[in-house]
C-alpha cells in the first residue's frame, strides 16, 4: 500500500506527516532512510567544491531535490524527468523554490549535454526499471556528464527475500550495476552497501563512485 499512500502526495502533505531523524538531523517530508543517506552523500561529495552543481536523474515528485535543497541551499540543483506527468508533479512541488527554473524533460540513456556538465549526478530507484542493458547505458551517461562522482541507490537482488526477487525478475529490473561501475573510466568505488535498509517492497544497495 506504500505507493497508494505516498506516490502522489504533495511535499506539503509529506512534510506535515513525516519527520525522520538521521545522524541527529530532522528531515521533513521523508518516507525512508535510503533516500536520506543518498542526499547526505551527495552533500558530502559537494564539500570543497565552489558553487557545486548537482543533477538528479528521474527526480519524480521532487522530494529528493527538496531535501537536498533544505540540507544545503548553496548547491545549484537541477533535475529531470522522463514523462510530462512526472515533471508536472516536480514542478508543482518545487514551485516556490529556486530549483523551479532547473527542471527539464530528458532520457537518462541519451543525455543531450556535454561531458562533465555537473559536479555530482545522483539517482534513486530509476535505473532499476530500465532493465540491465539500458541501465548500463544510463550509468555510463551519468558518468559521462559528471565531473566528480555519482551516487546511486537501487533495489538490490542480494539480500532480497523470495518475494522481492520474484518481483524484480517479473518486472525485468536490472541486476546489480557494481561490475559496470567498476569498469567506468577513471573510477573508484568508495562506498558499496548492500541490503542495508529494507523498505517495502525493495531492499536497496547504495553505491558511490568517484572520478579519480
Ligand atoms: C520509482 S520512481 C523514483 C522517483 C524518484 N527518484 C524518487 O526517489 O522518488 C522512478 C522514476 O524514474 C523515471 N524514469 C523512468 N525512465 C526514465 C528515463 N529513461 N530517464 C529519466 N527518468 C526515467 C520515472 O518517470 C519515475 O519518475
Amino acid at each position: 500500500m506504500r505507493y497508494e499512500k505516498y506516490f502522489y502526495e504533495t511535499i506539503d502533505l509529506l512534510t506535515k506527516n513525516n519527520l525522520l531523524k538521521y545522524k541527529g538531523k530532522i528531515y521533513k517530508g521523508c518516507n525512508g532512510y535510503p533516500r536520506v543517506e543518498v542526499i547526505d552523500d551527495v552533500n558530502d561529495l559537494c564539500k570543497n567544491i565552489d558553487n557545486p552543481k548537482v543533477l538528479e536523474v528521474g527526480c519524480g515528485s521532487g522530494l529528493n531535490i527538496y531535501l537536498l535543497h533544505s540540507l544545503n541551499p548553496n548547491i545549484e540543483i537541477h533535475g529531470f524527468e522522463y514523462t510530462n506527468s512526472r515533471i508536472a508533479s516536480t514542478i508543482v512541488n518545487l514551485f516556490y523554490t529556486p530549483i523551479i527554473k532547473n527542471l527539464f524533460l530528458a532520457d537518462v540513456c541519451d543525455l543531450k549535454m556535454p561531458d562533465n556538465s555537473f559536479d555530482v549526478v545522483y539517482s534513486i530507484h530509476v535505473l532499476e526499471q530500465l532493465g540491465q542493458e539500458k541501465a548500463e547505458i544510463a550509468l555510463k551517461e551519468m558518468w559521462r556528464v559528471c565531473k566528480k562522482g555519482i551516487v546511486l541507490s537501487e533495489p538490490s537482488v542480494h539480500g532480497a527475500n523470495l518475494y522481492e526477487k520474484w518481483r524484480m525478475k517479473t518486472l525485468g529490473y536490472c541486476k546489480n550495476l557494481y561490475s559496470v561501475a567498476e569498469k567506468l573510466p577513471n573510477s573508484k568505488i568508495i562506498v558499496y552497501k548492500e541490503d542495508t535498509i529494507r523498505t517495502y517492497p525493495n531492499t536497496s544497495y547504495h553505491l558511490i563512485v568517484k572520478k579519480i
